[in-house]
């Protein structure tokens, strides 16, 4: 099966494979990290290590799995300070070749730490700790939506802004954002900031693969930036965040880096409806105007999501909390209070271009009478 298959794959069906035998061997992951075995990790790291030959007997979904169990093995190790490729020099084709196999990088993703994780007693936790289940629980509910919602923006790309359709896609894509505030709520009511910048950030730390780093299996990797390059991004985001949403893309599923270049050339989709409200010169047509609204809805839900993520993550990166200087999609607290602060902008804008033609249309009905 090629990896651009991937999407057609049930999540359930990966999270039901177990190609490394882990629920036997490593079923107590998390009493190894309680007890800061590194040893241990390091042992059972290689003994999980598939021989290379033996991954290219694997289908796909099963490559997903051995990916999702050997990165839950690697980010153990290297919390407790080694460099697991170090440690098993050959676990470094194996990666490498999982990589190629499912066209995603060679490294566990927060797709196979929440996606293609069973939950119940097989579910894979690095702490076992009931906080840890229910930051992931909350990164459940927004990592398939937002999944699909990179499906959605892929349409409202190839519609004009006056068509009706592009209003029956934003519309459902209102919804699927909405997901984000619903995930931030579950982990403010239920993760301490304590819990986060102590005890969870150090299992997201990146690792050696090859020449290059790659990133941990964070939150900050659900595709909103992606969505984000869509919307309004491309023409309105600033360089560092054009350069975050390019890593992000990265640890996406196979295509999004395609996406991502394709987005980045814009018109964005606020662009886009800027230049038809002002072609309709006081006189936005219906279809145009419900679009619009959608478009303006969903951006003030991610200014909704973005608010409280960014106290969130104020607290646990606070100076006498933290143990790391940035997230660990390697963005700053600076960078995110800029998002909120942009994407606030697109939404108010959006909804101006709307009323100022209303206005200016009032104005000349009454002229007129
Ligand atoms: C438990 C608390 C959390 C903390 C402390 C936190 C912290 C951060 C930080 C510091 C960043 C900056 C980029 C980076 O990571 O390198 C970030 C980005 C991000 N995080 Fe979180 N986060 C948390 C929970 C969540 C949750 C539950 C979600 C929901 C899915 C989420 C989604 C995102 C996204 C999408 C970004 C990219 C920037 C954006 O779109 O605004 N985070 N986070």
């Amino acid at each position: 099966m090629l990896s651009a298959d991937l999407h057609v794959l049930r999540d359930e069906h990966v999270a039901a494979l177990d190609p490394l035998d882990f629920d036997r061997r490593v079923g107590d992951l998390w009493r190894m990290n309680a007890d800061a075995d590194a040893k241990w990790l390091v042992t059972v790291l290689r003994d999980v290590t598939p021989a290379a030959t033996d991954v290219a007997d694997l289908g796909t979904a099963e490559c997903l799995a051995a990916m999702r169990d050997l990165g839950m093995v690697i980010g153990s190790v290297k919390r407790h300070g080694m460099e697991p490729l170090d440690a098993v020099p050959d676990l470094e084709k194996v990666l490498i070749i999982l990589g190629d196999r499912t066209g995603m990088v060679p490294r566990d993703t927060v797709h196979h730490y929440i996606r293609w994780n069973p939950t119940g007693p097989r579910e894979r936790m690095y702490t076992g700790h009931r906080m840890e289940r229910l930051l992931m629980s909350s990164v459940r509910v927004s990592l398939p939506r937002m999944s699909a919602a990179v499906d959605l923006c892929r349409q409202l790309w190839d519609i004009s802004p006056n068509d009706l359709s592009f209003a029956v896609v934003a519309q459902e894509l209102v919804a699927l954002l909405r997901s984000m505030e619903d995930a931030i709520d579950i982990a403010v009511a239920n993760v301490t900031p304590e819990f986060f910048a102590r005890t969870m950030r150090p299992f997201f730390e990146d690792i050696r693969v090859g020449d290059r780093r790659f990133l941990g299996p964070a939150a900050a990797h659900v595709p909103l930036a992606l969505v984000d390059m869509a919307l309004w991004a491309s023409d309105h985001g600033s360089p560092e965040y054009t350069k975050f949403a390019a890593e992000s893309a990265w640890y996406g599923l196979p295509g999004w880096r395609d996406l991502f270049d394709e987005w980045v050339a814009g018109p964005s989709v606020v662009s886009r409806l800027k230049t038809a409200i002002a072609q309709a010169n006081g006189a936005t047509p219906p279809h145009l105007r419900a679009g619009a609204e959608a478009v303006a809805r969903g951006l003030r839900a991610l200014v909704a999501f973005r608010g409280k993520h960014l106290t969130m993550a104020r607290k646990s990166y606070a100076h006498e909390l933290r143990l790391y200087p940035l997230g660990s999609g390697g963005g700053s607290i600076d960078l995110l209070a800029e998002i909120v602060d942009v994407t606030k902008q697109n939404a108010t804008q959006v909804r101006r271009w709307l009323d100022q033609p209303r206005r200016a249309g009032k104005r000349r009905v009454l002229c007129e009478s």
